[in-house]
C-alpha cells in the first residue's frame, strides 16, 4: 500500500545499470522520418485525441493524487487501452534494499519470484485496490473489470519522454473520504517511474502536480513478467511496441487519423452508421441546411502548415462545397464532389496552418443541402 504522505525524506540509493528511458522529443508530425513506427509525441497525440467524452468510462471522477483535485477521468482510447492524465506522488514502498525509513515493505503486486516490487528499481504506477462506490459496475475506473491485474504494463507520458511501466502498488480502503489513501486516487508512481520521466523522486518533497499521462494496456499478454533487476528493462523493452499499436492500423506514418465521431454537430447533424465502409464507429452525417457543420477536435504536436485529408461520402448528384475552419478562421472551400453512392468514401485535402496541441477543424456547408457525410480526417 502506499504511503505518500508520512514518508520522510527518501536519500536516493546507489544508481543501478537500469535501460535508459525513451528521451524522445515532441517531434513534428509532419517532418517525422518515415519509419514503421511512431515516435513518443505522435502516439501521445493519437491518445490525446481519443480521451474524449463519448470514450469516459468512469463515471464519477477520480482524484488527483498530488493536488486532491477531483476532475481525474479514464478513457478508452483504444480497444482495452484506457488512458488518464494526473499528477505523480512518489511511492516508496516495497524499496528494499533501498531502505526509506518510511516506506512499507509490500506492495500490493510481486515480481515473477515472489518478491515484493521495489520502488527505487522497478517503475511502477498505483491504482484503486477496490471499487469505492461497491457498486458494480463501478461509476470509477476500477482494473478488475477491465481485464488488468498486477505487472499489466503502461506507457507513462511526462514532457516530451515516455518509459515503460508496470500496475506495482494499489491505493487502499474504501471510505476515507478525507484521507490521502483513496482507491479513488489516480496519480501515484514509484521512484523509478519518476527518476526516469525527469520528476523530482523524493518520497516528501518529489512528484508533479499535473501533465504525467498513463496509458494502460489491458490483457493477459501485457503482463510484464520478470524480477525486481530485471522488471525495468523488460517494461522499457515493451514501449515501442505499445507506441506503434496505438497508431492508426494502416495510416501513413507520421500522419495520424482523427474520426468524426469524436466530434460534435451543429443542430440537426446526427452520428449515423447505416451507410458501409466508414472506419471508426461510424461517421458524421452533418444537417442539410446551409451553414451546417462538423467540428473534429484534432491534436499534433508542434505547430506548422499541416494538410488536411477529409475522408467523405457524397452519394448525390451535386458536390457539396464546404467551407473548412481551424480554431474559428475560414481557410478556404473544398468542393466534395460526387461519389458513386453512399457507401463509397473519397478524400478531398487543403493545406491549413495548426497550433501545437489541441486545435477544432470545422467543416460548414455552403449549400441548402449541407455537407457531405465526413468519416474521417487524417492530419500528415
Ligand atoms: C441520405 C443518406 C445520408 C445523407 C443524406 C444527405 O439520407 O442516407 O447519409 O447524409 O442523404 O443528403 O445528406
Amino acid at each position: 500500500m502506499s504511503s505518500i504522505r508520512t514518508r520522510l525524506a527518501v536519500a536516493a540509493a546507489a544508481a543501478l545499470a537500469l535501460a535508459a528511458p525513451f528521451a524522445l522529443t515532441n517531434a513534428d508530425a509532419a517532418t517525422a522520418p518515415a519509419a514503421a513506427s511512431l515516435t513518443a509525441a505522435e502516439a501521445l497525440a493519437v491518445v490525446q485525441a481519443n480521451m474524449t467524452t463519448a470514450n469516459k468510462v468512469n463515471t464519477k471522477p477520480h482524484i488527483n493524487t498530488m493536488t486532491r483535485a477531483q476532475n481525474v477521468n479514464v478513457y478508452q482510447v483504444k480497444p482495452g487501452v484506457y488512458a488518464y492524465t494526473s499528477g505523480m506522488a512518489i511511492d516508496t514502498d516495497g524499496s528494499d534494499p533501498d531502505p526509506d525509513p518510511d516506506h512499507q515493505g509490500e506492495t500490493t503486486w510481486e515480481d515473477s519470484n515472489g518478491n515484493a516490487l521495489g520502488a527505487h528499481h522497478v517503475p511502477f504506477y498505483v491504482l484503486g485496490d477496490d471499487c469505492w462506490d461497491r457498486t458494480s459496475p463501478c461509476p470509477h475506473f476500477f482494473y478488475r473489470e477491465r481485464s488488468m491485474s498486477g505487472r499489466q504494463f503502461a506507457l507513462m507520458f511526462y514532457n516530451g519522454k515516455v518509459i515503460g511501466s508496470i500496475f506495482g502498488d494499489t491505493q487502499t480502503a474504501n471510505s476515507q473520504t478525507t484521507s490521502d489513501n483513496d482507491s479513488r486516487e489516480l496519480g501515484e508512481a514509484s521512484v523509478k517511474a519518476a527518476q526516469l520521466l525527469g520528476i523530482p523522486s523524493s518520497g516528501t518533497t518529489g512528484g508533479v502536480d499535473n501533465g504525467v499521462t498513463v496509458v494502460m494496456f489491458s490483457g493477459s499478454s501485457w503482463v510484464v513478467n520478470g524480477t525486481n533487476s530485471t522488471l525495468n528493462d523488460n517494461a522499457q523493452a515493451l514501449v515501442q511496441k505499445a507506441l506503434d499499436s496505438l497508431g492508426t492500423g494502416g495510416g501513413t506514418p507520421g500522419s495520424t487519423l482523427f474520426e468524426a465521431e469524436s466530434g460534435t454537430l451543429s443542430t440537426g447533424g446526427t452520428f449515423d452508421s447505416n451507410h458501409a465502409g466508414f472506419t471508426g464507429t461510424g461517421f458524421a452525417n452533418p444537417a442539410n441546411a446551409a451553414g451546417a457543420y462538423a467540428e473534429i477536435p484534432v491534436t499534433v504536436s508542434a505547430a506548422g502548415t499541416k494538410t488536411l485529408t477529409f475522408r467523405y461520402s457524397d452519394g448525390t448528384t451535386a458536390a457539396r462545397p464546404a467551407t473548412i475552419s481551424v480554431n474559428g478562421t475560414s481557410r478556404g472551400t473544398l468542393n466534395f464532389p460526387i461519389t458513386a453512392n453512399w457507401d463509397t468514401w473519397s478524400t478531398a485535402s487543403i493545406s491549413v496552418p495548426l497550433t501545437a496541441g489541441a486545435n477544432t477543424i470545422r467543416v460548414t456547408g455552403t449549400t441548402a443541402v449541407g455537407a457531405a457525410n465526413i468519416d474521417s480526417v487524417t492530419v500528415s
